[in-house]
């Protein structure tokens, strides 16, 4: 062997037993906000990467969010072998524009689509996306039959109606779109569009209602059944103005709800729920990012907003914001419909109630707190405090609910505490959302540490008791 070559294989070794151990020849040569001169190798370039993670918090850790931190590894090795298509190129990948196709219609199904509209929907890059093009929809539609009655369509803006447990998504289309956002405040003991005053909302000029099925803040749903009666209420007394719809932004319960209530009538089986929106990285069970939206009818899509792309020598309409993306979502998506089916998505999502339930019964148990959701119909749990809250032993709570969040963040858990929206804005509350890999064992696990954190708590000396202002930690 020729020194230069062996010299050559023990530079590799040494090379390798650096990289084992993290050591990292470049680190801190490596510009970090600007672009590197030279290139590195590509085991270096990812163990820095990894190693820059790594103090991140443990997603399945994180109850903070809602979207899927856990798939299982035939779906992540199909994902993977499919980055490389793009969604968009639908005559290039005909067969995954097919998936996509079958998805819409496993979801219109779910939702109880009539027989005899012709729904549409589309996938998109989550919920928000999902909501934007809900949103344009209505508006669209709203002035051409506002123009079709003879209103001045620029007289003023048109409005949306939403109770003040909104995402955030529904400011950002208001604000994209001129549409003033008419904002239906909670009330400090129900976190759900109120029913008696949301009409108070409604003129001539609102493009839509939006009905939440389970909330960002507690997980509650809204009405929608209630909210239907109105609107159609309405539109009878009405007839002289635009048709009054509502979308039901299901982004937590579109996926959750027809397995575990499938009587609830939230869907389509509703004459005014005129689309649906959801994202598929909640409770569809998929990586984020993939959201769906289905009209019920080809009507309520204008068709200003349906654009063609090439599709087999032919065209494909396509309606969607986005352009170019990754299709591996909505082949993963797929592949959750295809592996669960209805027994597996129930069992699943039963699984994870029983979770939420095992962690909001001990809450409430411990006296110290009160329960918007207690995890029985959806799995998430939303407490605050109770007013002078007092230990079984009398002793008195001299904490907050920032400090039980840093506490639980000691033990790995992520909790947020963040305000409650308008109309119950002095409210402190704590989230916890569990999801489809979050098990009973884990569910133990944490009440377990829940417990004794209170107990820390209780003898810690709490240096500040000022309640933080604004949210504390996400609340998507
Ligand atoms: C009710 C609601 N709508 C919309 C969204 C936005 O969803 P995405 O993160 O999929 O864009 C969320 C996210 O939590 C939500 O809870």
């Amino acid at each position: 062997m020729l020194y230069g070559e062996k010299n050559k294989e023990t530079l590799e070794k040494v090379r390798s037993v650096l990289l084992d151990f993290g050591i990292k020849k470049h680190e801190g040569m490596i510009p970090k906000y600007k672009l590197n001169k030279t290139s590195i190798d590509a085991d270096t370039a990812k163990l820095l990467i990894e190693n820059q993670l790594l103090d991140e918090g443990n997603s399945r850790q994180n109850l903070a969010t809602f979207c899927q931190t856990r798939m299982e590894k035939q779906a992540q090795e199909l994902m993977a072998e499919t980055l490389d298509k793009n969604a968009i190129d639908k005559s290039e990948y005909p067969q995954t524009a097919e998936l996509e196709n079958r998805c819409v219609n496993i979801l219109a199904d779910l939702w109880n689509v009539p027989d005899d509209g012709e729904y549409l929907g589309t996938s998109t890059v989550g919920s928000s996306e999902a909501c934007m093009l809900a949103g344009m929809a209505m508006k669209f539609r709203w002035r051409n039959q506002a123009k079709a009655l003879g209103m001045d369509v620029r007289a003023r803006d048109a409005n949306l109606v939403i109770s003040s447990s909104y995402q955030i998504c529904w400011e950002k289309f208001c604000t994209y779109w001129d549409v003033e956002m008419r904002v239906v405040p909670v009330q400090p003991d129900k976190l759900t569009l109120d029913l008696s005053s949301v009409m108070d909302y409604v003129d001539e000029y609102t493009i839509g209602i939006v009905g939440i099925q389970g909330t960002t803040y507690s997980g509650e749903y809204d009405d929608i059944k209630g909210l239907d009666a109105l609107v159609a209420d309405y539109n009878w007394n009405h007839p002289d103005r635009p048709e009054l719809v509502i979308h039901v932004d299901a982004a937590c319960g579109g996926m959750f709800t027809p397995f575990i209530e499938p009587e609830l009538k939230w869907d389509f089986r509703l004459p005014n729920v005129v689309s649906i929106s959801t994202s598929g990285h909640k409770y569809g069970l998929t990586y984020p990012g993939v959201g769906w939206i289905v009209w019920r009818d080809r009507k309520y899509l204008p068709k200003e907003l349906i654009f063609e792309v090439s599709y087999l020598g032919g065209h494909m309409p396509t309606m969607a914001i986005n352009f170019s993306r990754s299709a591996s979502q909505i082949i993963g998506q797929y592949y959750n419909f295809l592996r669960f089916g209805w027994e597996g998505f129930l069992l699943i999502h039963q699984r994870t109630l029983q979770s939420a339930f095992h962690i909001g019964s001990n809450i409430a148990e411990t006296g110290l707190f009160e329960l918007y959701n207690e995890g029985r119909r959806t799995p998430i749990v939303c407490y605050k405090l109770k007013e002078n809250a007092r230990y079984k032993d009398g002793t008195p709570v001299v904490w907050n609910m920032y400090d039980l969040s840093d506490r639980l963040r000691m033990r790995g858990w992520q909790v947020p505490a963040y305000p409650l929206p308008h109309g119950a804005e002095d409210v402190i509350v704590q989230r916890i959302v569990c999801r489809g890999d979050f098990s009973f064992n884990m569910a133990q696990a944490f009440v377990q540490d829940f417990e004794a954190c209170l107990e820390e708590l209780k003898h810690a000396h709490v240096l500040c008791n000022e309640q933080k202002s604004g949210s504390y930690g996400f609340t998507y």
